[in-house]
């Protein structure tokens, strides 16, 4: 069965999207079977894989509401052993649509990816920047979640609601929830705030932090407009470095934290 990973933080901005990519290239590139699900009606992962979003009739937005079959909705990417299910901009009506159509609308998500789950190693879902019913859905399907962290100055506070919503989630929804990690990206070692941020956020958060940070890296802005992960983009640049070694991490922990060969 998939694990799946919820890459969610509420905060707009702070490298969800670059980090679903990323690891997800970096794990597929081992060799792990990987399928990215765009749950952001911004559709960034999406075009990011050069899928634009709304390109088929079929995407996640049609799937939750039950007009596609899940399997019909999932395209092949560029990268071997990498689908996605692309977004729709209609996915922003779907705080709305889903409570109408199903008292249980926060897992539909879950039921929807029933049955392609043993299908992948890792169901990557990237979280649109809100805690509504998308990002519920989200973690009421996952198993673990990942949170991308910007050291900035109000880092830290942001967390503290998102670690509220994610014990709401685990005690009321899915009690299996775990965290997998907090990864510190956009991460610029000339700007003193970012040291100290780090520090309070290791220092608050111990293990749960991984070593690898993200750094701040030009190319991995670049990436998305011509339509690639930064692996195909630019292997050898920092961000590409930095998102292997995440990936390295990734797999080390799943050993060290949950027995998992
Ligand atoms: N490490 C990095 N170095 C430089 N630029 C980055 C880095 N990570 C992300 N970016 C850029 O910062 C912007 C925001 O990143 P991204 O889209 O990954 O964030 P997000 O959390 O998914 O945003 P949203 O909340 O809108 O979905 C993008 O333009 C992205 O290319
Ligand atoms: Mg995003």
């Amino acid at each position: 069965m998939a694990k799946v990973i919820a890459v969610a933080n509420q905060k707009g901005g702070v490298g969800k999207t670059t980090t679903a990519i990323n690891l997800s290239t970096a794990l597929a590139a081992t060799g792990k079977k990987i399928l990215i699900i765009d749950l952001d009606p911004q559709g960034n992962t999406s075009t990011s894989f050069s899928i634009p979003k709304d390109n088929s009739e079929h995407n996640i937005y049609t799937v939750l509401l039950g007009k596609s079959n899940v399997t019909d909705a999932i395209e092949k990417t560029i990268i071997p052993n990498l689908s996605i299910i692309p977004a729709s901009m209609s996915l922003a009506a779907t705080e709305i649509e889903l409570s109408n159509i199903d008292d249980n609308f926060r897992f539909i998500l879950k039921k929807k990816i029933s049955s392609i789950n043993s299908k992948y190693d890792y169901i990557v879902v990237d979280c649109p920047p809100s805690l509504g019913v998308l990002t519920i859905n989200a973690l009421a399907a996952s198993s673990e979640i990942l949170i991308p962290l910007q050291c900035e100055f109000f880092a830290l506070e942001g967390l503290k609601h998102l670690i509220e919503v994610f014990n709401l989630v685990k005690k009321n929804l899915n009690s299996q929830l775990i965290i997998n990690g907090i990864v510190l990206t956009m991460y610029d070692k000339r700007n003193n705030l970012t040291e100290l941020v780090e520090q309070d956020v290791r220092q608050c958060l111990g293990d749960l932090v991984y070593n690898t940070n993200i750094p701040r890296n030009v190319r991995l802005s670049e990436a998305p407009s011509h339509g690639k992960p930064i692996l195909a983009y630019d292997i050898s640049c920092s961000g590409s470095l930095a998102y292997i070694e995440m990936s390295r991490e990734f797999l080390q922990r799943e050993k060290i934290y949950r027995g998992v060969s």
